[in-house]
């Protein structure tokens, strides 16, 4: 199907370094129930990033990675992914997509090793005379070179998810689609997770990571998307994102009783008081002039400044809502 030129996009085939590895427009799930899971999502992935697809539990990501993976028909919209249409052309594009989808399908009698082989041998696609070798390179990528030979029902569920992610890692991948990876680990086998999807991203695969912990999004990824409801809030670089939430005014002082009646006479909202830290909603006024108030009052001030707002300072300015850390 190959006969236009490299590089020249075919009419309905996107260049995807402009349109985004993963592009979607209007795309729309509506389940047989009734339930609206995802709403006219638009999303531009661009190539080259960690894009972190963050939202609450319940909030339509895991339906929208099943529609981009062709594995559930979209109701209505459409998706590309690497300038294809999907479901449309999934076979074309599933070979060049290494996926995690809601935990791997291992069987607990093979070894982990074993447990690749098989994987990679239903893999029509796939080639045979370099099995092992890929294998055991994937091993080694996720570090369970040591344990592949254990049988895989004894793996903890952070080996688990490595040997999901090594499943994923058994052929050159223009992008891996990893689906709360982290989900249900403990610190350290988020840590081990997280550093790994680093390190594949570092050598210029497209990453695209659901998750609900914002922490983790904002440690991982370069670029956020936030859902809520099935619907898209907000998308865009991480540090833009959190940029655009206004940050907090932090004093801190031995005084904060007669601080924080001074900032409100200097109009600054939404105190809160804290030990020796007062934090408020940053004033209209000239900081300077606050800052004097304070120091004509009295108030002996050991830091005086703006503290960078957070990603979840931006979710909870957009959405009204908090977020479901624990979730
Ligand atoms: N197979 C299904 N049939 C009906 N409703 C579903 C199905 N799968 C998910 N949902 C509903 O769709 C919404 C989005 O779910 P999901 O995509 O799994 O969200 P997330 O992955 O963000 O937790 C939820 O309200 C969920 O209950
Ligand atoms: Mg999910």
């Amino acid at each position: 199907m190959d006969e236009a030129p490299a590089g020249t996009p075919r009419p309905g085939q996107s260049d995807d370094a402009v349109d985004g590895v993963i592009r979607t427009r209007a795309l729309t799930k509506r389940y047989r129930g009734g339930q609206l899971a995802v709403d006219r999502l638009d999303l531009t992935v661009p190539k080259g990033s960690v894009f972190g697809f963050l939202g609450p539990n319940g909030s339509g990501k895991t339906t929208t990675i099943r529609m981009l993976m062709g594995l559930i028909e979209p109701t209505s919209g459409t998706a590309h992914v690497l300038g294809h249409p999907v479901p449309r052309a999934a076979r074309t594009v599933l070979p060049h997509v290494g996926a995690l989808i809601e935990g791997p399908a291992l069987y607990g009698f093979l070894s982990g090793r074993d447990n690749l082989l098989r994987y990679d041998a239903a893999d029509p696609t796939a080639d045979p005379r370099t099995r092992t070798a890929r294998v055991a390179a994937a091993l080694d990528r996720v570090g369970l070179t040591a344990a592949a030979g254990k049988k895989a029902k004894a793996y903890s569920l952070g080996m688990k998810q490595r040997l999901g992610l090594a499943a994923a890692l058994l052929r050159p991948r223009k992008l891996l689609v990893l689906d709360e990876p982290t989900n249900g680990l403990d610190p350290q086998g988020m840590r081990e997770i997280r550093s790994l999807v680093r390190q594949l991203a570092s050598d210029g695969t497209t990453v695209f990571v659901s998750s609900h912990l914002l922490d983790e999004i904002e440690q991982m990824c370069t670029h956020a998307a936030v859902m809520t409801h099935g619907r898209l809030v907000t998308q865009g670089p991480v540090a833009e994102l959190a940029a655009g939430a206004r940050g907090r005014l932090v004093v801190t002082t031995p005084d904060a009783g007669e601080a924080a009646r001074v900032l409100k006479e200097q109009g600054v909202g939404d105190l809160v008081v804290t030990g020796d830290r007062v934090s408020g909603q940053v004033p209209k006024r000239d900081l300077a002039e606050v800052n004097a108030a304070l120091v004509t009052a009295g108030v002996r001030v050991r830091g005086f400044g703006v503290q960078r707002a957070s990603l979840e300072d931006a979710f909870v300015a957009l959405t009204g809502e908090g977020f479901d850390v624990a979730g």
